[in-house]
């Protein structure tokens, strides 16, 4: 039996911290009212123009081929999580691809908006476990800032910047993905999109004066989903696979809301020291999120350590990931 393994991860933010203060100097809110109602205290924004979430993904991968001492010739798969692409098309990965010296690789992107991490981790888990490939690079690059309109003060102080990036290898021991769990709710668009840039709705001088190239999102509706769905999601997984708060020794959500995260914290049973939240530090990004935290917290994994990730995002799309760390 062939498991997929996270063998490595790199990681990468932009420099320039954009904090509350800063923030309520900008528009009508408070450092008092985001820390209270969504947990964050800054994020990280990439403030150069001209350049997109590709130059963060690259950073990323380029802090994990340094890492891991792998090299660029022997990755046989780019996998790009983003819903912030440099362009429409071509994809994203193929701009990484091109930047860090990956030739002679399928790269491709992936969109699942802030389940997109977990979506790809998945895509690289069955291509690994069908013998397709050896060495698969999941990166998630996010440049947040890019559709964050900064005139509205019901989704500005949410966003931040990132990329995170894993190596995937198989291995024949019993580690790495042991199991996961993915959904998708189409009946979330009305509550969570980009109005207008797409096919459906092409850009106009009269879309850009509508302000409908940023994210629109319903806040509270979307709110009672991810409380939902990311919680059962995470309680599914555990339960059909006979693990407790025991057996778990990290619980790693998407950090879009610390009250969403508080949530599933509670439905899973996990004690809450064992949760890992950055949210404070670099807000909602996206697709991101989570491998930023296994980036930050590598030191603190042990082989064999159980992790459970967890997310929700535009779609709706949601899941689980039941992951024993390798090494
Ligand atoms: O990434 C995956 C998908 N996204 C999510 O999971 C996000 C889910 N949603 C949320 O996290 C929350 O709904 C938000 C953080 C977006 C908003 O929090 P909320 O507690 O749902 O606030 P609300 O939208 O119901 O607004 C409450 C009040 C309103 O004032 P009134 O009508 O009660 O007078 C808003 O106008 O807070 C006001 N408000 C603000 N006040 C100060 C909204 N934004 C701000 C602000 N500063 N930035």
């Amino acid at each position: 039996m062939i498991n997929a393994v996270i063998t490595g991860i790199g990681g990468y933010v932009p420099d320039y911290i954009l904090t509350n203060h800063e923030l309520s100097t900008m528009m009508d809110t408070t450092d008092e009212w985001i820390t209270t109602r969504v947990g964050i205290k800054e994020r990280h924004i990439l403030r150069d123009d001209s350049k997109g979430a590709s130059f963060l993904g690259e950073k990323a991968l380029k802090n994990l081929f340094e890492k891991t001492g792998t090299k660029p010739s022997d990755v046989e798969l780019l996998i790009c999580a983003t819903s912030t692409p440099d362009h429409i098309f071509p994809s994203t990965a193929s701009k990484i691809a091109e930047n860090t010296g990956i030739k002679g690789a399928l790269a491709i992107d992936i969109q699942a908006a802030c389940s997109g991490f977990l979506a790809a981790l998945e895509i690289a888990n069955v291509y690994i476990k069908a013998g397709k490939h050896k060495k698969i690079i999941v990166v998630s690059a996010e440049k947040m800032s890019y559709m964050t309109d900064y005139q509205d003060r019901q989704t500005a102080p949410l966003f931040g910047d990132a990329a995170g990036a894993v190596l995937i290898e198989p291995a024949e021991e019993s580690i790495g993905i042991m199991d996961t769990q993915l959904y998708t709710d189409g009946e979330g668009f009305r509550h969570l999109h980009m109005k207008s840039g797409g096919s459906a709705s092409a850009a106009s001088y009269e879309t850009v004066d509508r302000r409908e190239h940023y994210v629109y999102q319903e806040g509270q509706a979307v709110f009672k989903h991810a409380v939902v769905d990311m919680a059962e999601v995470s309680a599914e997984i555990m339960e059909r696979n006979n693990l407790t708060d025991n057996d778990i020794a990290f619980l790693i959500p998407h950090q879009a809301n610390l009250r969403i995260i508080d949530a599933t914290v509670q439905r899973t049973g996990i004690n809450p020291d064992k949760v890992i939240i950055n949210i404070d530090r670099y807000g909602n990004t996206s697709s991101a999120s989570i491998p930023l935290c296994l980036w930050e917290n590598e030191k603190n994994f042990k082989k064999g350590d159980n992790l459970i990730l967890t997310a929700f995002g535009a779609g709706f799309t949601w899941g689980a990931v039941w992951l024993k760390w390798g090494y």
